[in-house]
């Protein structure tokens, strides 16, 4: 597709274990625009970290394997990139903001080690070192910290699960990338810190139009965060649509099933959830993934696997009752 950032296409991923094989991405699509700004939702195992993980060619292997799929950034396959090319793209093209800020800091250097040297390093330009020190100074400025000269000589430990999430995101967009990866960001923190620091990014992305893929369980900070939500359920995109639509037009039974379990503050309904749980990678169903938990099933949803179709304007579902027999 022309003018896509990021087109991921067909990505199958297995990861060997004791157990046996588990197969757990299983062909996920997925389009990013420039400027775009996009909502990942899925519950817990859908392989949503897995897939950002192989965009960044960080995907521990072994245990994991790409078995099938292409991830073209600007068009070129980060999976056929030589280490050199995907140094490139990290940090300048592409950058991650983790769910656990304490793991994604190393806790023997310093804030300032460690954020100057991702500056020198990942910048476009070449800078001297009062150059990288300022540009420090100023991003940690940029997301809030108080007295930025301070925190870069403190280490880690020394500063709370907050203040680590700023940083981190001080580190990701100090080289200006072109795509944000956030993967709840916000999960580890307290509720009051987490409203905080979403807003914060919200406004960084939106200041300078970086595109964003936005990893949450929630479809309420999809509803702040993006424009356009990818739905994901067991290793597949099984819906995507422009936020208002899918909100609005849910087609999908298990995107229908999550809005169902929203919990209703109006109207004193109870969330009524999805019966069933996410299915054995070790041993996944056959058909669609969604099949035993889907109360449209049909003999058609054992036998073939249902792919991405549109159905409107740029709403796509995975789902047979959207498709001509
Ligand atoms: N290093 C690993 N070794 C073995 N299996 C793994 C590994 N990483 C991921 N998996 C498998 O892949 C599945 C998807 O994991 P992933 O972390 O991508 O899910 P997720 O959608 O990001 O979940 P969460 O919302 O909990 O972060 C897991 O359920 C697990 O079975
Ligand atoms: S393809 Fe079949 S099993 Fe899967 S979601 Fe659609 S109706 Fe349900
Ligand atoms: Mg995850």
């Amino acid at each position: 597709m022309t003018g896509a950032l990021l087109h991921v296409q067909g990505l199958k991923v297995e990861f060997k274990v004791y157990e046996g094989v588990l197969k757990v991405l299983n062909g996920v699509q997925m389009v990013v625009h420039e400027g775009e700004r996009m909502g990942l939702v899925g519950e817990a195992g859908c392989g949503k970290t897995t897939t950002m993980k192989c965009v960044l060619r960080i995907l521990p292997s072994p245990p994991g394997k790409i078995t099938a799929g292409q991830i073209l950034f600007h068009g070129r396959d980060v999976l056929k990139m030589t280490f050199h090319q995907v140094q490139r793209v990290r940090g300048r093209g592409i950058a991650m903001i983790f769910q656990d800020p304490t793991a994604a800091l190393n806790p023997v250097f310093t804030i300032g080690d460690q954020l100057m040297s991702v500056i020198k390093y990942g910048s476009r330009d070449s800078l001297g070192a009062r150059e990288v020190r300022s540009r420090a100074v100023a991003v940690l400025h940029e997301v809030q910290l108080p007295d930025p000269e301070r925190i870069l000589t403190n280490y880690p430990i020394q500063l709370s699960g907050g203040m680590r999430q700023r940083v981190c995101i001080a580190m990701a967009l100090s080289t200006e990338p072109e795509l944000l990866i956030a993967d709840e960001p916000t999960t580890s923190l307290d509720v009051t810190i987490q409203d905080q620091i979403l807003r914060l990014l919200n406004a960084l992305v939106e200041r300078r139009s970086t595109s964003v893929i936005f990893i949450t369980h929630s479809l309420g900070v999809v509803r702040e965060m993006a424009d356009r939500v990818y739905v994901m359920y067991a290793g597949s995109i099984i819906e995507s649509a422009a936020k208002e639509e899918l909100f609005s037009n849910p087609l999908h039974p298990y995107t229908q099933g999550l809005m169902r379990a929203v919990p209703k503050l109006t109207g004193g309904g109870i969330a009524e959830g999805i019966p069933g749980r996410i299915p054995d990678y070790l041993n996944p169903p056959a058909g669609c993934r969604f099949q035993p938990r889907c109360p449209h099933a049909w003999a058609r949803c054992v036998n073939e696997v249902p792919t991405l179709h549109e159905v409107g304007q740029g709403h796509e579902v995975a789902c047979f009752r959207f498709q001509e027999q």
